[in-house]
């Protein structure tokens, strides 16, 4: 099963995926974590040169596909393999990032973009997407100086309409995504993350 954590900035996702990765090796399962965009030595150096807050001058097609780069590794080298196994794949944001923010965020051709994503996974979808949903500015706020990088620092209006297409996303297809209030305690987020789990397991 292909699990995939998405949502604005600050909204716990690196919080709750270990809880959940232990909730479900305490259960015999074979999990392993990864995070987009990043999980392999390649996609790490990528990450870097998307983050850097020096790289103001970077036009929003040259992060589409440098997301997209990263993405293309990280599913052959590391999420292929271990579903091929027979594992779990728990992933810290994938394609739907991609949606959200390159396509809603910037408002790119979302058609084209969508091609993109798709060329970058080869069609590789996840089995479930949880959104852990926070009001934007909220997010924000609980976001310290160390992990503040070049996509935080856009306009609290770029991230609204990031939200916002969560919220479009998870409508389209009701099956997949699980939106859960992430204003709540940790504990609350992780007693949903991991019911929700292990009924659809
Ligand atoms: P994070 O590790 O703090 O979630 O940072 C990842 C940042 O990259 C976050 O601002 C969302 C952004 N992002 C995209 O804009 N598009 C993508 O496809 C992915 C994977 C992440």
């Amino acid at each position: 099963m292909f699990i995939t954590f998405e949502g604005p900035e600050g909204s716990g996702k690196s919080t709750q995926i270990p809880v959940l990765a232990d909730f479900l090796r305490q259960r015999g399962y074979s999990v392993l974590t990864t995070r987009e965009p990043g999980g392999t030595e390649i996609g790490e150096q990528i990450r870097g040169v998307i983050h850097d807050l020096k790289n103001t001058a970077m036009h929003p097609r040259t992060e589409t596909l440098l997301y997209q780069a990263a993405r293309a590794q990280i599913v052959e080298q590391v999420i292929r393999p271990h579903l091929a196994a027979g594992g779990i794949v728990l992933c810290d944001r994938y394609a739907d990032s991609t949606i959200a923010y390159q396509g809603y965020g910037h408002q790119q051709n979302l058609d084209e973009v969508r091609r993109l994503v798709g060329y970058a996974t080869e069609g590789l979808n996840p089995d479930v997407t949880l959104l852990l949903d926070l009001e934007v500015e909220t997010g924000l706020g609980r976001k310290t100086d160390g992990e503040w990088n070049r996509l935080d620092a856009y306009a609290v209006e770029f991230h609204q309409r990031v939200r916002g297409g969560y919220h479009q996303l998870a409508l389209e297809e009701p099956q997949r995504w699980v939106t859960i209030d992430a204003s709540q305690t940790p504990e609350a987020v992780a007693e949903i993350i991991c019911k929700n789990v292990i009924a659809r397991l």
